[in-house]
Formats: C-alpha cells, sequence, structure tokens
C-alpha cells in the first residue's frame, strides 16, 4: 500500500540540519514542507531548497505548512524543550543525538512522549552504516553461535587546535572523549547486543592536563549475559576507530582496520573487514581456522536510510530502531563510565526495556 508522503520540517540547519533537508528533499516517502530556524541565514537556506522559512515552532505549526513529523537539529541543550513542544502538538520527532544533556531532562521527555501519541526516533544514525547493519545481519543470524563477548577500540588523535574557541567548551568536564564520541559506541553496542547493566572503568592518563577525559579501559556487562571491553582513547596515534575503520566521515581518511572482534561459540567477526573465523572440521584449538569474508556490504546513505526508517514508523510498518528510551539509555552509560572513573567502583545502569 503506498501512504502519502510525510511532511517534514527541519529545526535548526546549522552544521547538520542542510544534510537532513536534503536527504528529505532526495526520499520519495517524504517531502521537505518547512525549515525553522531563528538565525538570518536561513532564510537563505530555506529559500536555496525552496521551502517556506518560520522563525518558530509555532508559526510552523500554524501555518498551511503545517509539518506531520519534524527532526530536530537545534544544539544540543534544545533538544528537550523542542521535542517536548513539537510532540505536545502531535509532530512526530526525529531527535538528533544525544537525546537530552542530562538524565534528569531526558527521563522528564521520555515520561512527556508516553503522555502523547506521537512517533520518536533518536538520530544515532550509525545503525544506518552499511558495515553495522551487515554487523547486525550475521550476529542475528546465529552464524557465530551464542555471542558470549565483545573487544572494541575507539582510539585516534585529536589536535589541540580542537579544544580551540569557540568550542573551548571541549576542555570542560562535559566535553570529555566519553559523552562525544563514546556515546555512539554505546548505541551501537545497544543496538547489536542490548542493554547494558553494569560498566567499570579506570581512566587514562591526562595528557592534555584539561578537565575532559582523553579516555579509559572499560568494562561491560549486558543484560543478555555478554561481556564486553573498551580500549577509548582520543590522544593516541592509531588507525582502530569506526570513523577511520569504515570512512563514514570525510574529514577523518579511511584506514580499513577492524575496531570491533564479536566472539561467538562458533565464530569471530571483525569489523568493518567482515572477516568470519571459525575451525575447520572439529571445533578445537588444534584445527586449522578459516576466514570467510562472503559478506556483502551495501552502500547506501545513513541519513536517507534513517529517514525512509523514521518514515515507516509513522506509517506502523517498523518499530523504531533507536527509541527515545534508548536515546536515554546511551546518555546513562556514559554517565556510569564517568562515575566509574571518578569512583573507582562498578556501576550499575538501569537496562531499557526491549522491544
Ligand atoms: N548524528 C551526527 O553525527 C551529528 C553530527 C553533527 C551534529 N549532530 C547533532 O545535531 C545537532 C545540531 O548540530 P549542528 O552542528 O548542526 O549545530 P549548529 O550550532 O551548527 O546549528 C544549530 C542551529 O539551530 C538553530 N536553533 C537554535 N535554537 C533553535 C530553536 N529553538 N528552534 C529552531 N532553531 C534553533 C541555530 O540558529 C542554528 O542554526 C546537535 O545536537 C548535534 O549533536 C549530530
Ligand atoms: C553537542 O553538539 C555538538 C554540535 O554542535 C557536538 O559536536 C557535540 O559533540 C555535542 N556535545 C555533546 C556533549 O554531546
Amino acid at each position: 500500500m503506498s501512504h502519502p508522503k510525510v511532511r517534514i520540517a527541519v529545526i535548526g540547519v546549522g552544521l547538520i540540519g542542510p544534510r537532513h533537508a536534503k536527504a528529505v528533499i532526495n526520499t520519495r516517502t517524504a517531502e521537505l514542507v518547512a525549515i525553522v530556524d531563528p538565525a538570518p541565514r536561513a532564510a537563505e537556506i530555506a529559500r536555496e531548497l525552496g521551502v517556506p522559512h518560520y522563525t518558530s515552532i509555532a508559526e510552523a505549526a500554524d501555518s498551511s505548512a503545517k509539518p506531520d513529523a519534524a527532526i530536530i537539529c537545534t544544539p544540543n541543550h534544545s533538544h528537550v524543550p523542542v521535542a517536548k513542544e513539537l510532540s505536545s502538538l502531535g509532530i512526530h520527532v526525529l531527535i538528533e543525538k544525544p537525546f537530552s544533556t542530562d538524565v534528569p531532562s531526558g527521563e522528564m521527555l521520555l515520561t512527556h512522549l508516553k503522555t502523547t501519541s506521537v512517533h520518536a526516533l533518536v538520530g544515532h544514525h550509525r545503525r544506518f552504516n552499511p558495515y553495522m547493519v551487515a554487523a547486525k545481519r550475521i550476529v542475528s543470524s546465529g552464524r557465530l553461535g551464542r555471542i558470549i563477548a565483545i573487544n572494541g577500540l575507539w582510539t585516534l588523535h585529536k589536535p589541540l587546535d580542537y579544544f580551540d574557541a569557540p568550542t573551548e567548551w571541549r576542555r570542560d568536564k562535559t566535553g570529555g572523549v566519553v559523552l562525544i564520541n563514546m556515546i555512539h559506541e554505546v548505541d551501537l553496542l545497544h543496538y547489536l547486543f542490548g542493554p547494558i547493566v553494569k560498566v567499570y572503568a579506570e581512566r587514562v592518563v591526562s595528557q592534555r592536563g584539561f578537565e575532559a577525559e582523553e579516555g579509559g579501559a572499560i568494562i561491560l556487562k549486558f543484560k543478555s549475559g555478554v561481556v564486553g571491553t573498551f580500549t577509548l582513547s582520543d590522544n593516541v596515534a592509531s588507525p582502530y576507530n569506526f570513523e577511520s575503520g569504515t570512512g563514514e566521515n570525510p574529514l577523518i581518511p579511511k584506514s580499513g582496520q577492524d575496531f570491533y572482534r564479536i566472539f561467538g561459540t562458533d565464530a569471530t567477526l571483525s569489523v568493518p573487514d567482515m572477516s568470519i573465523w571459525s575451525y575447520q572440521g572439529t571445533k578445537s584449538w588444534h584445527s586449522n581456522m578459516k576466514r570467510d569474508s562472503d559478506t556483502k556490504v551495501e552502500s547506501k546513505i545513513p541519513f536517507e536510510l534513517q529517514l525512509e526508517h523514521f518514515c515507516k514508523v509513522i506509517h506502523g510498518e517498523e518499530e523504531a530502531s533507536c527509541t527515545a528510551e534508548e536515546g536515554l539509555g546511551a546518555l546513562k552509560v556514559c554517565e556510569a563510565i564517568k562515575s566509574a572513573f571518578e569512583t573507582d567502583k562498578a556501576v550499575e545502569v538501569d537496562a531499557f526495556e526491549m522491544r
């Protein structure tokens, strides 16, 4: 059955908003109907995109352009109030990550969303990265057997100017690698293995001398029983991280090196080379191992896949991949990691509800 196009507004057109707007224009199942952003240059962007410009959500909602759904691309601290306003008007929301900047306001939004009938999706678009889609398919297929453990790496070097004005807040407590980068990893781990329920972490030595943490060695326990270790550092020379491995960020050269190893009772998968290692013949350390790399990785644009998924969620054809609970869940795990750095203790995390 074909549906009418989902009428979408993009809220906030700074760096990332225009990319979402173009994805909407390129998607057959959606139609861009409005740009909402009070900044003067937003009018020019809307003109270029050929859609009406509004300076507030209320103005767009009152107009003939009233959207069915909105993509929230405003600064982090505004995600909660903006999502609340839109959802109160019955407008479905795709909320860019992070879901919120702190757990209490995130809980408040979660409670509010439950009182509305809108669908909410959180924009952890790496779930739609082709390598991750392929990894999820392999993990779910049972080909690795029962998943026992995961070993992950996010290691690279951020140059000092990353911490200069106008983003000198990255030197502060909330500007560290856990909330900015590890949150993506946590969401991918949640996607692959379900909720993390306990973490322990040791912080790496600080070389820059800022308050912001530079990484750590992290131990994870999942509700499913899977366990994981993660090495995180933004201050080492290394090709082993999601961006270098997949080449998804044009500003970070591709290395193609592996950043996840997923250990199952029958085989081990490494990502993004998608090698599946298993014993030849008898399952024993005495047997030779073979390496299969027959997995097809389809190159599709994550933003467009995410948008198509959002439209299907709105039509009731798919369950939201990254729900509000999972968006908040990723933040909770990151706060737990930071708390473990400080307390030298394992920290338990409430598991989000699985669909
Ligand atoms: N998924 C990703 O990989 C990814 C990448 C980049 C950014 N993001 C997220 O997207 C969000 C936006 O990031 P950015 O770099 O584009 O920010 P930005 O600061 O470049 O742009 C934000 C825009 O929002 C506008 N704005 C502020 N308050 C508003 C409001 N109440 N209503 C409407 N417009 C408002 C501002 O005028 C500005 O144009 C952030 O939350 C960021 O974390 C995600
Ligand atoms: C918030 O948004 C900015 C984009 O403006 C992003 O670069 C940053 O990593 C986010 N901050 C946190 C703490 O998540």
